[in-house]
This record gives structure tokens, C-alpha cells and sequence, in this order.
């Protein structure tokens, strides 16, 4: 007879109160597996008497997570409390170093303490799992941990934030603006009361940092992303996005360039056939480009309740019949420093939007100004404003949008050219600027 696995599960909200029914549920589909049958023996969250839907009396109750963390019932701590500090890292150190294995869905603890998680971890000989805390359900951890060592990954990109993903698929399907789509969001608990850490990409950046150090065997930093959130977009950019033949996502990306690793968060226009352009609301995905499988892209929910909890009993079951390995793939030790590769040096196709003076030759002037700069321009497109497009002359004088596609330029230079613009009052308004991925 196996000794069962023991759980205790820490934090008792929306990821918590569904891992203890899944386990509950799945009990006897486990233990069929073949592996150590798996059961909860112990709970913690703050408030006892809250109603979480699920029976209680089966557990043992800690106030304390750090106590539940320690306590000789517990083989495993499930940490579901969140933060990157305070009572989760307590939790998951007094885990550790009480020789315990841990799964987490807390991305913000790894990305600010993962490295030395992970060493207290190895040097401890117990799993540091995460699955859950990258693209919810999706297995992308797993994936790139156990599933490519046939493969160099050069680059990989994904919607890792289904708030940011939702409020860019109404704009662009509706024609409404950041502000309203936000308030929606929040209205249907898809988006926080205080919702920066969402759309000005920083959950992004924190799920970028995990994925980047597996795909690429780094050491996370997450100091090391550049980050831009998609406050700024205007339902005009997904408009014309669209008449150009690309969707705007919130996209993260991590890529092997000539410079180093370059890990950036930044709203990107994608080609409308790609796979990853076809991704609408809530839902996540992420793209893997490797040289083996070629490309390879993983789409499902990111995050709720049962789906995140599905990838936390993902984990658990990896615990329970000794799989997990290092936290991140390799030993710490063997993890490299990454080369930090500049935003400046940043290299690829740019839309531009500019607001210039419905004039004839504005549009010439920009183009002749962009071919000074060395940036090539694959299109440009004027839209008139209704009083020039009656007037016979056409010169109506009202702002009206200049939009330019360009070729592969520089970060650096397609800035330089953009505050030129700005002080040589070519241009009435702060510029837009959105950086196209290539396929
Ligand atoms: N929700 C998702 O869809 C999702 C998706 C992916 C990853 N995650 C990650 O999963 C983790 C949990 O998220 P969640 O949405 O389940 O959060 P949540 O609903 O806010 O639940 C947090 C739980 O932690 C408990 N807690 C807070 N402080 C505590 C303390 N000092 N001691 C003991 N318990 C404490 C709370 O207790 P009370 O209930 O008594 O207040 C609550 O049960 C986070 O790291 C989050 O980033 C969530």
C-alpha cells in the first residue's frame, strides 16, 4: 500500500477553493494512474467561516500558512494566496526549508524571487512547480520544460493577459474606446478595481519572465522586460490595423536577437492569419518558433477558476509520482546570465499614425523626412477629413490621420524620426506607434 500524497492547500479563493474540488473529484481517476494516490489533508486561508462551497471539516485549519507549511500532515504546500511578497513567499520558504514540495500559481513571487526559489529548492531536493502560473490552464511550463530538448527555440509570443485580450477584441469588433471596454470588464470580473498591473502589461511582463527562462535557459529577470501596456490605443489603430490586414493583441515576446535576448511587452499588430491573431476575448495562447517543430502554438483559457486549478493538479500529480524536476528545466547553476538585449536596438516593421494638416504635400513631406531617416516605407494611406474630401481643392487644413507602414527599422531611428516630427510642428498630436511582428 502507497502512502498517499498529502496536500495542504494555502489560500482558499477563486484557484484554491477549485483545486480541493478537482482533487476531491479526480481522487479515484488519480489514484487509477498508477502513481501515489493524492488527498488534501490540511487547509489556511484567512477567514474560516466564509462560505468557499466546499466541506471544510475534512481538514485540518490553519490560521497561519507558515504553520500548515510546517505541519508533519503536509507533504506538499499548495500556495494560492498570491503577491510576490509577504505571506506566500513565508509560505513557500518555510515549505522549503521544512523539506517540502511546493506548487504555486503565483506569478508574481517567481518573477521577483524565482531564481532564489528555485535554488532553495534544489538545494532542499523538493519540485518548485508553476504551471498554473503562466496562460492559466494552457500546459506552455510543461511544454517547454519536458516536451522541446530536440529543439532551439528562437523566439516565442503570446496573450497572456485574457483582460487585455478582451478589451482589444470589443474595440476592434465594436469600434468602443479603451476607457468603455475597460469599465465592462471590470463590470463582468474580468479586469480589477484597480486594473494597471492588467492593461499597462505587467502581468504580461511577469508571465514573460517565467516562459522566457525556460525557452531560452536563462536566469529570470523580470527587470529585463520592456514593457508598454495598451492604455494609449485608440479604436482608429484597430481600425486601420485592420484595413492594413493585421489585429492588434498585447502581446509578450521573448527572441533570440544578434544583440541578446530581447523580452518586450508592447500592444503589436499581427498578420489576421496567423493563429495567434485569431485569439478573441479571455483566451490566451502562445506561439513557440523552434527549429525541430517549426512553430507551434498553444491556445485555451488563462485563467478562472477550474482551469488554472487544472494545471495546479497537473503539477500535484507530478509530485506524486516523483517527475518533477529543476524549476526551471536545468539546474540553477547551469541557468546563463542573459545578455539584456536594448529596446533601442529593437529591429522590425512599424505602423505609425500621425495627425498632420489635411494639406496637399503633407503626406510627401512625412515620406520625404521617414527616406532621410533611412526608414523605408511599405505604405502610406492619408485619410481625408469630410470638409476636404467636398472641397474641389481638397485642402481643408483640419487634423486628419497620416498612417505609415514601414519596413524593418530601427527602435531607435523610428523614434528619433518621430520626435523630429513633434518639433518641427509637423504634427499636431503625440504620434502612435505600434510595432509589427513578423510571421
Ligand atoms: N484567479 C485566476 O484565474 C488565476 C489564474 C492564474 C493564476 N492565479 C494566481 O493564483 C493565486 C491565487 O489567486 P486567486 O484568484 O485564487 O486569489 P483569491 O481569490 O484572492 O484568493 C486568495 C486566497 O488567499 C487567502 N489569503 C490571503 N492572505 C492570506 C494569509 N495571509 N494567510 C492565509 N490565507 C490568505 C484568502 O483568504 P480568504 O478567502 O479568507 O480571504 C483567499 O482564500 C495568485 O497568485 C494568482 O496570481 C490566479
Amino acid at each position: 500500500m502507497i502512502e498517499p500524497l498529502r496536500v495542504g492547500v494555502a489560500g482558499l479563493g477563486t484557484v484554491g477553493a477549485s483545486v480541493v474540488r478537482i482533487l476531491s473529484r479526480q481522487e479515484n481517476a488519480m489514484a487509477a494512474r498508477g502513481g501515489r494516490p493524492v488527498r488534501v489533508t490540511a487547509v489556511s486561508a484567512r477567514e474560516r467561516a466564509r462560505d468557499r462551497g466546499i466541506d471544510l471539516s475534512r481538514y485540518a485549519w490553519f490560521e497561519d500558512p507558515q504553520e500548515l507549511a510546517r505541519s508533519g500532515e503536509v507533504d506538499c504546500v499548495v500556495e494560492l494566496i498570491g503577491g510576490s511578497d509577504g505571506a506566500a513567499k513565508e509560505t513557500v520558504e518555510a515549505a522549503i526549508d521544512a523539506g517540502k514540495h511546493v506548487v504555486t500559481a503565483n506569478k508574481a513571487l517567481l518573477a521577483k524571487h524565482g531564481l532564489a526559489l528555485a535554488r532553495k529548492a534544489e538545494g532542499r531536493g523538493v519540485a518548485l512547480a508553476f504551471e498554473a502560473s503562466t496562460a492559466g490552464g494552457i500546459p506552455v511550463i510543461k511544454t517547454l520544460r519536458e516536451a522541446l530538448p530536440g529543439n532551439a527555440i528562437s523566439r516565442l509570443y503570446g496573450i497572456l493577459n485574457g483582460t487585455c485580450n478582451y478589451i482589444l477584441s470589443r474595440m476592434e469588433q465594436e469600434g468602443l474606446s479603451f476607457a468603455e471596454c475597460l469599465k465592462d470588464a471590470q463590470r463582468l470580473g474580468y479586469a480589477e478595481a484597480d486594473p494597471t498591473f492588467d492593461v499597462e502589461g505587467f502581468d504580461t511582463a511577469h508571465k514573460l519572465a517565467i516562459l522566457t527562462s525556460l525557452a531560452f535557459g536563462t536566469e529570470i529577470d523580470a527587470d529585463a522586460v520592456y514593457v508598454e501596456g495598451i492604455s494609449k490605443i485608440a479604436p482608429l489603430d484597430l481600425k486601420m490595423a485592420d484595413e492594413f490586414g493585421y489585429r492588434i493583441k498585447l502581446l509578450g515576446v521573448a527572441e533570440r536577437t544578434k544583440t541578446g535576448i530581447e523580452q518586450r511587452v508592447h500592444p503589436t499588430m499581427v498578420p489576421k492569419a496567423t493563429a495567434i491573431a485569431q485569439v478573441m476575448g479571455v483566451t490566451n495562447a502562445v506561439t513557440i518558433d523552434a527549429d525541430a517543430v517549426r512553430e507551434l502554438t498553444l491556445i485555451g483559457p488563462g485563467a478562472g477558476g477550474e482551469a488554472t486549478a487544472s494545471a495546479i493538479v497537473a503539477d500535484i500529480a507530478d509530485v506524486a509520482s516523483g517527475q518533477a524536476g529543476p524549476p526551471f528545466g536545468r539546474p540553477v547553476d547551469r541557468l546563463e546570465k542573459a545578455e539584456r538585449a536594448p529596446m533601442q536596438r529593437h529591429e522590425g516593421g512599424y505602423y505609425v499614425r500621425l495627425t498632420v494638416p489635411d494639406r496637399p504635400g503633407a503626406a510627401a513631406g512625412i515620406a520625404t523626412r521617414m527616406a532621410e531617416a533611412d526608414i523605408s516605407l511599405e505604405s502610406i494611406l492619408q485619410k481625408r477629413s469630410e470638409t476636404a474630401a467636398k472641397d474641389p481643392h481638397g485642402k481643408s487644413g483640419a487634423p486628419v490621420p497620416l498612417v505609415l507602414i514601414t519596413y524593418a527599422a530601427t527602435e531607435a531611428a523610428i523614434r528619433s524620426a518621430l520626435e523630429k516630427f513633434a518639433g518641427d510642428g509637423l504634427i499636431s498630436e503625440p504620434p502612435q506607434a505600434i510595432r509589427i511582428e513578423r510571421e
